[in-house]
């Protein structure tokens, strides 16, 4: 059965759902390129609307994966990719979403970020993304791995406001953007996408995690997205193996208690004070 996926609103007012599929590493072995592809439209079959991908992973493998995927489903389909730093001038970041576009078989991209920053000024690629949405090429953009301070220059240059999402590192072993970034977006009504909300499967073993699951006849895995949902940011785990992406699914109706979710702040602590952005 589909699952039902809830949508945040993001400020221009294009409606993102808050659970979507990554494909970081991705398109790096033709062997699994087959099971890549099968991976991508499980999901789509079972409900998920997001694919999160990038001109990175897989060397712009990824997106003709994500293509191949999506077949006809598009224009139901939310898709987000990012451009390089190294491409993300004036010109170059038109270059690098045309080359996107070609991959992944589409005419639009629903949101475009800049993967991380780089030595190109902000405002030049944000001038570009302005350029790229006016001729309907993205429908919105956004950026990834930008800290407070980044983020409050991105508001001093023209148009940096437009930006609609920052996509970063967050998961319970990773809660330092709740010191000051995470409160910068909520000022600014922009959802964050929380990157590697599983920790790639290392926080899974956590003992506290399993035993806030058993008390819900849940897993681990659909504990820790549950817990990012609750925090209103969207989540796009990555799973190739069917059944870890059906699990994840589960944590759409996974409802913690206060009682569990002051388990988890004892086990993984919020910040008190400010840290450097954490990236993979
Ligand atoms: N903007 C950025 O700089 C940035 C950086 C990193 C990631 N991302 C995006 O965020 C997405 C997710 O992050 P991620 O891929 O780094 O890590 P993740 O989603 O936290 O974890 C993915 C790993 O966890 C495994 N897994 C998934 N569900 C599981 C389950 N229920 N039980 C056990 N293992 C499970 C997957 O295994 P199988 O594949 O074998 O199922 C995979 O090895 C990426 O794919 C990418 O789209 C963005």
């Amino acid at each position: 059965m589909a699952a039902t996926i809830p949508a945040l609103r993001l400020p221009a007012g294009i409606d993102m759902p808050v659970y979507g599929i990554g494909t970081w590493r991705m398109g790096e072995s033709a062997r699994v390129r087959a099971a890549e592809v099968a991976a991508v439209r499980h999901a789509i079959e079972r409900g998920v609307t997001l694919i999160d991908t990038a001109e990175m992973y897989g060397d712009g493998e990824a997106e003709t994966i994500v293509a191949d995927a999506v077949g006809a489903d598009r224009d139901r389909l939310f898709i987000v990719s990012k451009v390089l730093p190294s491409n993300a001038s004036r010109r170059g970041t038109i270059a690098a979403c045309e080359r996107s576009l070609k991959r992944l078989k589409t005419d639009r991209i629903d949101l475009y970020l800049l993967h991380w920053r780089g030595s190109y000024p902000l405002a030049d690629t944000v001038a570009a993304f302005e350029e790229l949405r006016a001729a309907g090429k993205i429908r919105a953009w956004g950026v990834s791995n930008l800290d407070h301070d980044d983020m409050q220059e991105l508001w001093r240059v023209p148009h940096g406001g437009n930006c609609q999402t920052n996509q970063v590192l967050y998961n319970l072993t990773r809660r330092g953007i709740e010191f000051d970034l995470l409160p910068f977006c909520r000022r600014h009504k922009m959802p964050i996408m929380a990157y590697s909300p599983l920790e790639q499967a290392r926080m899974l073993r956590h003992k506290t995690l399993a035993a806030v699951a058993q008390r819900h006849g849940a897993t681990a895995a659909q504990v820790a997205l549950a817990w990012l949902l609750k925090q209103g940011v969207i989540v796009i785990p990555k799973a190739t193996v069917t059944a870890h992406a059906d699990e994840n699914l589960g944590a759409l109706d996974l409802s913690l208690t206060a009682a569990d979710l002051a388990t988890l702040d004892a086990a993984f602590p919020a910040p008190t004070e400010a840290e450097p952005l954490d990236m993979l």
